[in-house]
């Protein structure tokens, strides 16, 4: 019997060693296909396709014939405040530059794969309004590349949504600028709230708004560094809150601690992707690029050439916080993948609306006779810039 059963084993050895070399080559010729098909997208130049390229070290590359990706015209759509050409602006190569990485491409934006992809699915960019300006600029890119697009926008109280309904595709933006609970919250509402006030490890409010979504998109910064913010211990209504002043970086430190515990605790691993778009930089003090100290962003036309600028409104110290959160999560068996557009949109100090733009408020006799006092250094006409950030979430769905 024993000895039958060797026998057998015998025999079956050679089959099932057979049967998993087959497996293996089919598989091997599965993750080829894969391969091959990636390599379509993103043309890898100097032939080292097995590589993973770094998208991020690179240069703007002057193209007028692929950009910009749609015409502001083609996209009714866009909110006001970033519509700078609608708005008078009459210089309009800002929008004619691609970021070309040093040793691939960037695979081309298909706006059908894409709602493919997402068919089913939700989207959503949680934070500042430099989210809601990637968030509008993906819109733009998919209604005005699929023309015959089934869709809506409602710009509701606490999200705005935009859906491919052919597709049932849903890509919302969620104002929360510090990502955890703050007296800033009101998505229509918190213009000129010097006040900063934030509740200490609180999240969960704002959490219950895009726990169920597939693919998060965050990003948070400018309004920690632009002032000192106050923790609170108890709640808005609580007379008997305790504040305590922190500054930065520990306050944003403090803040992302809480955002990623709600993570490790909450997300679903196999279900949610997860992406952190870095620092937008602004460009609100021109002495830095050797202008007098009263000017900014305004009149400037041209990119900034120095290779690795970097403006004092890109804080280094936030980005190790940032950093090391990631790197905390990532032990933690988190991944959450970083947007790193601070780099290449540093450069762009000509991109932004400066006085091209909608303003809620009216502006005062001296604002009209010194436009600088009034311009938007720090969000991003579009087309333009966001765009780019779109193109890198894409490449990076797509190939990783
Ligand atoms: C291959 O890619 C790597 C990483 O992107 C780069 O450092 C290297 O120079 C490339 N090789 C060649 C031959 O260009
Ligand atoms: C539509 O998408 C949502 C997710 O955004 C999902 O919950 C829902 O089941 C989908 N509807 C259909 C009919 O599949
Ligand atoms: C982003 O890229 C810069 C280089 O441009 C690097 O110094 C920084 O560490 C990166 N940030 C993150 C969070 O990975
Ligand atoms: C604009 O002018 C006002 C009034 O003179 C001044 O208080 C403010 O600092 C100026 N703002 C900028 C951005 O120059």
């Amino acid at each position: 019997m024993e000895k039958n059963l060797g026998i057998k084993s015998q025999t079956y050895y050679p089959f099932t060693a057979f049967l998993v070399s087959a497996i293996i080559l089919v598989i091997f010729y599965l993750k080829k296909g894969e391969n091959s098909l990636s390599a379509e997208d993103s043309t890898t130049k100097h032939g080292n396709s097995s590589e993973r390229c770094n998208y991020y070290s690179g240069k703007w590359v002057f193209d007028n014939k692929a950009y910009p990706l749609y015409k502001g015209s083609q996209c009714p759509i866009m909110t006001e405040d970033f519509a700078c050409e609608k708005f008078g602006r009459k210089d309009l190569m800002y929008q004619n530059w691609r970021w070309q990485p040093h040793h691939c491409d960037l695979p081309r934006f298909n706006g059908r794969r894409l709602l493919e992809s997402l068919r089913n699915k939700r989207v959503v960019f949680v934070g500042d309004s430099l989210g809601r300006n990637q968030w509008m600029s993906m819109v733009c890119m998919l209604v005005s590349t699929i023309p015959s697009l089934d869709n809506s926008l409602q710009l509701q109280r606490i999200i705005y949504r935009f859906q491919a309904t052919e597709y049932n595709a849903t890509i919302d933006f969620y104002w929360s600028p510090f990502l955890v609970e703050s007296n800033c919250d009101d998505a229509w509402e918190h213009r000129g709230l010097e006040n900063r006030v934030v509740r200490f490890q609180a999240i969960e409010k704002h959490a219950t708004h895009w726990a169920d979504a597939d693919i998060l998109i965050f990003d948070s910064y400018i309004w920690w560094r632009d002032s000192q913010i106050k923790f609170l211990w108890g709640s808005f209504d609580d007379q008997n809150g305790i504040y305590k002043e922190v500054s930065m970086p520990h306050s944003f430190e403090q803040g992302l601690q809480t955002w990623s515990d709600w993570l490790e605790l909450h997300i679903n691993r196999h279900r949610t992707r997860l992406f952190f778009v870095t620092m937008s930089p602004t460009h609100s003090w021109a002495e830095e690029w050797g202008r007098s100290a009263d000017q900014n962003c305004y009149g400037e036309t041209q990119q900034i050439r120095k290779e690795g600028y970097q403006g004092r409104g890109s804080d280094p110290r936030a980005m190790q916080v940032l950093e090391a959160a990631i790197d905390k999560l990532k032990k933690r068996g988190l991944t959450v993948q970083i947007l790193n557009i601070t780099q290449l949109s540093e450069y762009r100090r000509e991109a932004h609306p400066s006085i091209y733009r909608k303003y809620w408020q009216s502006l005062t006799e001296y604002q009209l006779s010194h436009p600088s006092n009034y311009s938007d250094c720090a969000h991003w006409c579009l087309p333009g810039v966001p765009d780019t950030w779109n193109e890198l979430l894409y490449a990076h769905l797509f190939h990783d």
